[in-house]
């Protein structure tokens, strides 16, 4: 039996090790490249921050496996065993052009199962955790269970680029839950919004395309504190596939998978 708690302990120590990595490189000159496209960023300090996890990850749980995003991890086909899914720069545009509004996510799944999210908001030395059934915490805070919202009270997360001709969803759909709410934020990165569904900041985030390193971490901090992720199907993410992604507390998830998406 893995220690989850001890797993976890470890896990608190390194991300904020490599939250000062990235601190630090702002005063750097950052290598930047793009990836699939122009707009797909990726620096050295991406690179860096995941090397630092896999090593330390090999010496003390050899057994682990790293599904990452800069892919210097493992080549997984399936979840057996211990997987540390991480994204080291969640919000990488963030962190070239602004400095802010970036974080490191992990989630560490057993079996397929998760037991640990972990996302870290460099900037304001935030940390959002959670041992699965052990309830979640910013810090040493417990954060409160989720509550639900209204529809028209409700502030969701969503990228402008899905209210334009795209071909993951219909742009009237979008158009039309976005005159229905109470307001709409789109912050770049996918870990803070997840974890800001998950403290309250906002009701829902909404997202046509994400990877397992984007959504793994907030998808378990969320489910610890009772609200719920799926795709736009409804069905429940994998922590090995790319996916659309609707996450809100229940009701709500419930309300905005019946009146747009279904
Ligand atoms: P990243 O910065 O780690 O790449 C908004 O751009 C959010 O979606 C960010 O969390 C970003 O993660 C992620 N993202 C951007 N393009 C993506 C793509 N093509 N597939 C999956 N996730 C993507
Ligand atoms: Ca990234």
């Amino acid at each position: 039996m893995a220690d989850i708690e001890e797993i976890h302990a470890q896990a608190v120590r390194w991300i904020k090790e490599a939250g000062q990595r990235i601190i630090h490189s702002f005063e750097t000159i950052l290598d930047i490249e793009t990836k699939s496209n122009m707009n797909d960023l990726v620096t050295n300090m991406d690179k860096d921050v995941e090397h630092f996890f896999i090593e330390r990850i090999a010496e003390r749980f050899p057994d682990h496996k790293v599904l990452g995003e800069e892919g210097s991890g493992h080549d997984l086909d399936e979840l057996d065993g211990i997987v540390w899914i991480i994204d080291p720069i969640d919000g990488t545009m963030n962190f070239v052009h602004q400095q802010r509004n970036f974080a490191i996510s992990i989630g560490i799944v057993e079996n397929g199962v998760g037991k640990i999210g972990l996302i870290y908001d460099v900037v304001h030395d935030e940390l959002y955790h959670c041992v699965k059934g052990k309830g979640a915490f910013l810090d040493e805070k417990r954060i409160e269970p989720m509550r639900d919202a209204k529809l028209e009270e409700s502030i969701v997360g969503l990228n402008a680029i899905w209210l334009t001709d795209n071909k993951k969803i219909d742009k009237n759909i979008t158009a039309k839950l976005v005159k229905e709410v109470r307001g709409t934020r789109s912050y770049g990165s996918a870990a803070l919004e997840l974890i800001y569904v998950a403290t309250g900041r906002l009701d829902a985030y909404i997202s046509m395309r994400l990877a397992p390193w984007d959504f793994a971490g907030g998808t378990i901090i969320i489910e610890e504190l009772g609200g719920k992720v799926t795709d736009l199907q409804g069905n429940p993410v994998h922590y090995l596939k790319k996916s659309s992604l609707i996450a809100a507390a229940p009701k709500l998830h419930q309300i905005i998978m019946e009146r747009y998406l279904s």
